[in-house]
């Protein structure tokens, strides 16, 4: 075993005192949601599931992960409605209660210093019997208590602390990376963190990994995962489950974040890819420079109502998509864009064009010379704009410079907003325009969260990046 993984590992398993706080807070909940629906005429299991039932949970984590096993005879929509009421009033006798919703209801109950997600679900014999996707969960535990030993756990959460430091950690719309989950179905796979990596970094996509055993059995579930799972990456069917592919959501940005930052970290096993939150200190000096002779943009949005995250962070990507293609429609070239959100009052897109402002005259394409009616078409409209030209360029291309209607980038986003508002939280939402320069860089350090955000989109270089070189 290396010596920095021991480290790690010493620096991120959970105390003695922390197992027996979450062990206490979830008697607490189970003892007061048993007796609560006991007395309402419903026998339930509450039971422990999640990270902290397999006791691959980190240091510090104050999540725990409540289900709550009824009856499989109870209908799918009592369940949802009648049973959910009586589970949130419970809890609500207990401490603070968030609804929350994913495909299926459920509760966020703050207790103490403890987030307990309590999701009610069916308690089942087999996998076969699942109905909704949290029901797979139980199996999920089963499974990984089957197979992870204590040595197991603790590589487990060696990855998990590496995947969160370099940001592909989470299957969320916010993340688009890999669940807790993936996590340990890749340390089951490959034994320990260092072969994992070890294998990550030779991986390329599209990865498959056989989590089912017989390489036959394998072959065939494979043929079907990449009919329905079209658009995935990396292919890891769930051994609970195999029908569904774990890994669905992996973007490919993650996807090659995660390979490189493991070719790094095999060169330079440094203990900043286990640090999250890792910041470069730059001085506001050095970032008027580093914003000098760019074109960097922000689009601020007030939120007015609490959403989903998974909604939020789906309809801001949704809308930062259309504004990169708006953008490139009017001629202009992006460079990079980004998103961010506090999930409350403010979300942002961040992009950064190659310039800000366009010469007034633009050459404009026109069609193939042999459908003759499009290009006469073409030349008339161009004749009657006053354009130059129409010519025909030594491609053979029939081209004309015309004027272009914007030659701002922010002229154009304010005045098209309608041409990238389109999801239904942003529809009504103006956005507030801002080139960033280093006159008015300094307006947004007081707002902590989003300044950081700006620095990181303005710097861009990953700190972690940085140890690939030794
Ligand atoms: N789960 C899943 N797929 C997801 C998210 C969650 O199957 N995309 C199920 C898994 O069975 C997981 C459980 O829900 O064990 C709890 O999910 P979560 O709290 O997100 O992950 P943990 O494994 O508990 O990891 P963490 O330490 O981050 O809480
Ligand atoms: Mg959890």
């Amino acid at each position: 075993m290396n010596t920095i993984e021991e480290l790690i590992i010493e620096r991120i398993k959970p105390t003695q005192d922390e197992y027996q706080y979450l062990e206490e807070i979830f008697t607490r909940i189970k003892n007061h949601l048993e007796n609560y629906l006991r007395k309402h005429g419903v026998e339930v299991e509450v039971t422990l599931q999640g990270s902290v039932a397999h006791d691959t949970w980190l240091h510090g984590d104050r999540d725990i992960d409540v289900f709550i096993l009824f009856p499989k005879n109870i209908e799918i929509n009592e369940l949802r409605d009648k049973y959910f009421k009586l589970v949130a009033k419970a809890c609500s006798e207990i401490g603070l209660v968030e609804f929350r919703y994913a495909e299926h209801p459920y509760v966020r109950l703050k207790l103490d210093s403890v987030e307990a997600d309590i999701v009610p679900a069916y308690k089942l014999n087999s996998p076969n019997e699942i109905r909704t996707a949290v029901d797979r969960t139980p199996f999920h535990t089963m499974y990984v208590n089957s197979k992870l030993t204590r040595e197991m756990k603790n590589e487990v959460r060696l990855l998990k602390k590496f995947m969160k430091s370099i940001g592909v950690y989470g299957a969320e719309i916010k993340t688009k990376g890999f669940s807790g989950y993936v996590v340990e179905l890749l340390i089951i796979h490959y034994g320990n963190f260092r072969k994992a990596v070890e294998e990550i970094s030779k991986w390329r996509a599209p990865v498959y990994l056989n989590t089912l055993g017989s390489e036959e059995e394998f072959r065939k579930i494979i043929r079907k995962l990449r009919v329905k799972y079209r658009d995935s990456i990396i292919y890891i069917p769930d051994p609970v489950d195999p029908m569904r592919n774990t890994t669905a959501n992996v973007s490919i940005r993650n996807f090659v974040k995660l390979v490189l930052a493991s070719n790094c970290y095999l060169k330079n096993p440094d203990p900043l890819f286990f640090e999250e939150g890792v910041r470069r200190n730059i001085n506001l000096d050095e970032l008027n420079k580093l914003v000098r002779n760019r074109c960097i943009l922000i689009l601020y949005f007030n939120l007015y109502e609490k959403l989903a995250p998974d909604v939020l962070w789906g309809e801001l990507w949704r809308t930062c998509d259309r504004v990169v293609k708006v953008i490139l429609n009017h001629g202009f070239n992006v460079i990079d864009y980004n998103v961010w959100s506090d999930e409350k009052n403010r979300a942002i897109i961040l992009l950064e064009l190659d310039e800000c402002v366009k010469n007034y005259l633009k050459l404009y394409k026109g069609p193939e010379y042999w459908s003759i009616n499009r290009v006469l078409d073409y030349i008339i409209k161009h004749i009657e704009k006053k354009s130059i030209g129409p010519w025909i360029d030594n491609n053979g291309s029939l081209v004309a410079l015309g004027t272009r209607k914007f030659t701002d980038i922010r002229e154009l986003l304010i005045n098209r907003a309608f041409e990238y508002l389109v999801a239904p939280h942003f529809r009504n939402n103006k956005p507030i325009v801002k080139i960033i320069n280093h006159e008015n860089i300094s307006d947004f350090i007081g707002d902590d969260e989003l300044f950081q955000q700006i620095q990181d989109f303005i710097v861009k270089r990953p700190v972690w990046m940085e140890k690939c070189i030794g």
